[in-house]
């Protein structure tokens, strides 16, 4: 993509909040979507929720309206892994899932298939399908971006929809791979705002001028004195950059 098929494209795109519902409890989570919702559409539901709740959590935020990102990161031989995603697309309602692209080229292609032919089946729209490459707690080193785009490569052959990356990678993905491919951009956090575990790390704005379709914030608004103050804040900030 040249640099002015790259403008013409970051003119046009959209940036969306994803809330990661990092909580330990139903009613916890549940707290946050009621306040939140509609003002922030998509909700991610990890490992600590899902075990905590399962699907009332899922069930819950599909009634109110609201969008669900399934971040479970499957990792696992490739039967078990195209296995599990079938269950991803018959609980309904699911727009996006993930995989490690780590699992390589067969678990991605095995999952790609195993959704388009259960969504067909049930005759529903299938979930994207998102790789996670490298974790944003890893701290940024030459290797790093390299590394991420020949896992995007990868994730690409096997059909996936996008990728999760930080913000230090967007820019190259969006630039190597066009407009088509879905950034995910978690790590997001306000000026002065606590890193926690995460290190490659960066602004909403930043995030949506490297390219990035969904950013993803969680503890910035989960630990926040008021969540509904800073939600405001960072969406003021995707909205106006
Ligand atoms: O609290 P914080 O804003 O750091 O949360 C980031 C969220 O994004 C967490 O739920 C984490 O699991 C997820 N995530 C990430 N890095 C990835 C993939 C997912 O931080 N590469």
């Amino acid at each position: 993509m040249n640099s002015k098929q790259l403008k013409e494209l970051k003119a046009t795109q959209r940036t969306q909040m994803i809330l990661a519902l990092d909580v330990d409890s139903f009613s916890k989570a549940k707290y946050f979507v009621d306040l939140l919702y509609p003002r922030v559409k998509i909700f991610k539901v990890g490992l600590q929720l899902f075990i905590a709740c399962g699907g009332k959590i899922i069930r819950y935020i599909r009634e109110k309206g609201g969008r669900i990102f399934l971040d479970l990161k499957f990792y696992d031989i490739p039967n078990t892994a195209a296995n599990a995603s079938r269950e991803v697309v018959r609980m309904g309602g699911i727009e996006m899932f993930t995989v490690h692209t780590q699992g390589g080229p067969e678990m991605m292609q095995r999952v790609k298939g195993a959704v388009r032919e259960e969504a067909c089946r049930l005759g529903i729209k299938a979930p994207l399908i998102i790789g996670v490459t490298l974790l944003t707690s890893e701290a940024q080193s030459s290797k790093i971006t390299p590394l991420v785009i020949s896992l995007t490569r990868a994730a690409r052959t096997a059909g996936l929809d996008g990728v999760v990356a930080s913000v230090k990678e967007t820019g190259r993905l969006r630039q190597e791979f066009g407009g088509d491919l879905i950034i995910v951009t978690p790590g997001i956090r306000l000026a002065g705002g606590e890193k926690g575990d995460q290190r490659r790390i960066a602004a909403p704005e930043e995030a949506k001028g490297a390219g990035s379709n969904y950013i993803v914030a969680g503890r910035p608004i989960l630990e926040a004195k008021n969540p509904l103050a800073i939600t405001r804040a960072i969406i003021k900030r995707i909205d106006s950059a």
